[in-house]
């Protein structure tokens, strides 16, 4: 008699769900997975297509995507060997916990938080230490010094800003974090360029238990080309490099990312649009009275309605799709959309208002 196949897996799976977004991938205005609402320009994809068509398609990449790390390191002004590209920061995430999580090894997770972190600390079997947001859902930055102090944690994993809640970290209460704490410190910075605060970037020389962890998914508007980067100090990285997936990004996307760095001002033209939208948008919400919004560092809002479901769904049947982030602890009854085009908030304001 054989064994079921599930007692032949890894038993962390037993804990541990597919990867889904609610809602799919299709509607008339997508708010739902935080994009940037802007396409490339067809005249820089052109460009870009010129270029990878004189590439050897043959031919394996570089093991490590190295003129794509020069380009973002020169940009950064930092060097080559402080960063890593992956592709997309989530498989950057797998890395990073995969070099510094084993059975026993403890990390600190603030919560409600990007969900991959919890799921890749369960596949590894590392115990999980929570740290609630404040009902506010600002960080609780005390409580989470004290608690990485008081469990000797190994590892600490900080998106600041924040998804799901939209909120950051103070740029001091990130340094106290790094330099008090016994512990490898990832500062996810997905949506940095959106934020009042600064790059925890400028501790990676003196704080050699830093990783500040890029994507190229939110204002570089490249999610479907993805690109991420990890920095930290170049001793660091060199062990960070070790689990990586060779060959794991493409000619492609590193020649696309050489083209969006050149033109940069097209980034910042799109992230000055969506903070104005992000601020209007606020604003507006601010005057209906039967919700709630929460300011946001993000290139998304939260707001709390009476019914999520309801409000969700009456939504969905007019073509905006947000999502539904009720689940998430402290959460209930609240979504989260993206800033999309001028356009697009309009409707999703006149829908809200009419609700
Ligand atoms: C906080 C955070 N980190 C990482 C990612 C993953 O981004 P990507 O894999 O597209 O680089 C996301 C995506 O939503 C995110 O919100």
């Amino acid at each position: 008699m054989k064994r079921d196949i599930k007692d032949l897996l890894n038993p962390a799976l037993r804990n541990i769900a597919v990867y889904k977004v609610d809602g799919g991938q299709e509607a008339a205005v997508k708010l739902n997975q935080n994009e940037s609402p802007f396409d490339l320009p067809f005249w820089m994809k052109e460009q870009i297509l010129e270029e990878f068509r004189l590439e050897p398609w043959n031919r394996y990449p570089d093991i490590l995507p190295f003129r794509g790390m020069d380009a973002y390191a020169d940009f950064l002004g930092v060097s080559r060997d402080s960063v890593i590209m992956s592709n997309g920061s989530n498989e950057m995430l797998y890395t990073i916990f995969l070099a510094c999580l084993s059975p026993g090894k403890k990390i600190l997770i603030p919560e409600p938080s990007f969900s991959l972190y919890e799921k890749i600390a369960l596949l590894l079997q590392a115990d999980i230490v929570s740290v609630p947001m404040q009902p506010s859902l600002d960080f609780d930055a005390d409580t989470l010094i004290e608690r990485a102090k008081q469990e000797k944690v190994d590892f600490i994993v900080l998106s600041t800003p924040n998804n799901p809640t939209g909120k950051s970290l103070s740029s001091q209460d990130i340094a106290r974090i790094v330099r008090e704490c016994d512990a490898i410190v990832l500062v996810d910075e997905a949506y940095i360029e959106f934020s009042r605060e600064h790059s925890a970037l400028v501790l990676i020389e003196e704080c050699p238990n830093l990783i500040v962890l890029r994507t190229m998914s939110k204002a570089l508007a490249l999610a479907g080309m993805r690109i991420g980067f990890a920095i930290a100090n170049p001793l660091l990285m060199a062990e960070i490099a070790k689990p990586k997936i060779p060959f794991a990004s493409s000619r492609f996307a590193e020649i696309t990312l050489q083209h969006v760095l050149r033109y940069y001002y097209l980034v910042t033209d799109a992230v000055s649009y969506i903070l104005g939208e992000r601020e209007r948008i606020y604003m507006e919400l601010e005057g209906i009275a039967s919700l709630d919004v929460f300011q946001s560092d993000t290139n998304f809002l939260i707001i709390r309605v009476p019914d999520a479901q309801k409000v969700f769904h009456a939504l969905v049947s007019s073509g905006i799709l947000v999502r539904n982030v009720s689940g998430y602890l402290l959460m209930e009854n609240c979504l989260r959309f993206n800033i999309g085009l001028r356009e697009e908030n309009d409707q999703l304001l006149e829908k809200l208002q009419s609700l």
